[in-house]
């Protein structure tokens, strides 16, 4: 495997066959060897790139703590049969400081996600842009779990005509239901048990969506398991749950028709977890 901090040091593209990158900022978790594999089965030669992107962050503190353990990493990446990783220094991705120039996440950058870390989006759309210039995939994979940045790729790719197939990869949970998170090791046993509600919610709605209830109906009928959690625990405080849609991220009206992802933030015990499933809504095509 190979380790390059400039993209003159990537190995060569496959001639016949494909290239897939996996961008992460380290600190891997099986979430992230998901991708990897998911990378190897379609038998491309597997880039995985780690840059913690300053531009993404609102809080500097939260950019300084965040854990950069890179030979752990490579060494993890390795054992899965990765061809390269790109880990670039900062100085080599903003030669000049921050970008002058940046790539906008428009609406969606503002709502949900967006609203609790302004700029966060503009951030990851610019450094996934330049990573993709830098690296020239045919097709980069992204975790489902972070459903509103996997929505926020494929508009920019769709809209400047970027020449890469983004594909998300299903969310991995846990046997009990809970997405795995880095952020999960925070949990007591006590908030863990609280933040089954989110799986349950997205469960919840998922059955009345099979069920033909219109989207205000499937939104309400999640809402009423979170509620009910929010009773139980004083710990638990729910930002939103919500049928976004899922080309532009904002909420769906209440007689949407067609795909929606019903899409849940809340904190437990202080660890902020997010979750997200997508759902057919089709009240007149149901049985
Ligand atoms: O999902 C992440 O880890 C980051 O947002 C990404 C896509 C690597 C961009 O920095």
């Amino acid at each position: 495997m190979r380790l390059a901090s400039t993209a003159a040091e990537l190995p060569e593209r496959p001639r016949d066959g494909a290239r897939a990158i996996v961008m992460t900022m380290g600190a891997l978790h099986e979430g992230h060897l998901t991708l990897v594999r998911r990378a190897r089965e379609l038998g491309a030669q597997v880039i995985v790139t780690i840059f913690v992107n300053p531009l993404q962050f609102n809080d500097p503190a939260d950019l300084e703590r965040y854990p950069r353990t890179l030979e752990a990493d490579c060494a993890l990446l390795e054992a899965e049969g990765v061809d390269a990783v790109f880990a670039p220094s900062v100085e080599e991705m903003y030669p000049g400081g921050d970008p002058v120039v940046t790539v906008s996440a428009g609406a969606i950058g503002e709502v949900f996600e967006g609203a609790h870390r302004p700029g966060h989006f503009d951030g990851v759309l610019t450094v996934v842009l330049k990573l993709m210039h830098l690296t020239s995939p045919d097709v980069a994979l992204f975790g489902a779990k972070d459903a509103q940045q996997v929505i926020a790729v494929r508009a920019m790719v769709r809209d400047l005509a970027v020449p890469v197939r983004v594909e998300a990869v299903p969310t991995v949970r846990d046997p009990d239901g809970l997405a795995l998170s880095s952020r999960n090791v925070h949990l007591s046993r006590a908030d863990r048990e609280a933040a089954l509600a989110l799986p349950r919610a997205l469960a919840a709605a998922a059955a009345a969506a099979r069920n033909g209830d219109p989207a205000a109906d499937v939104v309400r009928t999640g809402t009423n398991v979170l509620t009910e959690a929010t009773r139980a625990s004083a710990k638990f405080a729910v930002d939103y749950f919500a049928a976004l849609d899922p080309r532009t991220a904002q909420q769906v009206p209440d007689d949407h028709r067609g795909e929606a992802v019903i899409a849940v933030a809340a904190t437990v015990g202080g660890t902020r977890l997010i979750d997200n499933m997508t759902v057919l809504i089709d009240p007149e095509g149901s049985p």
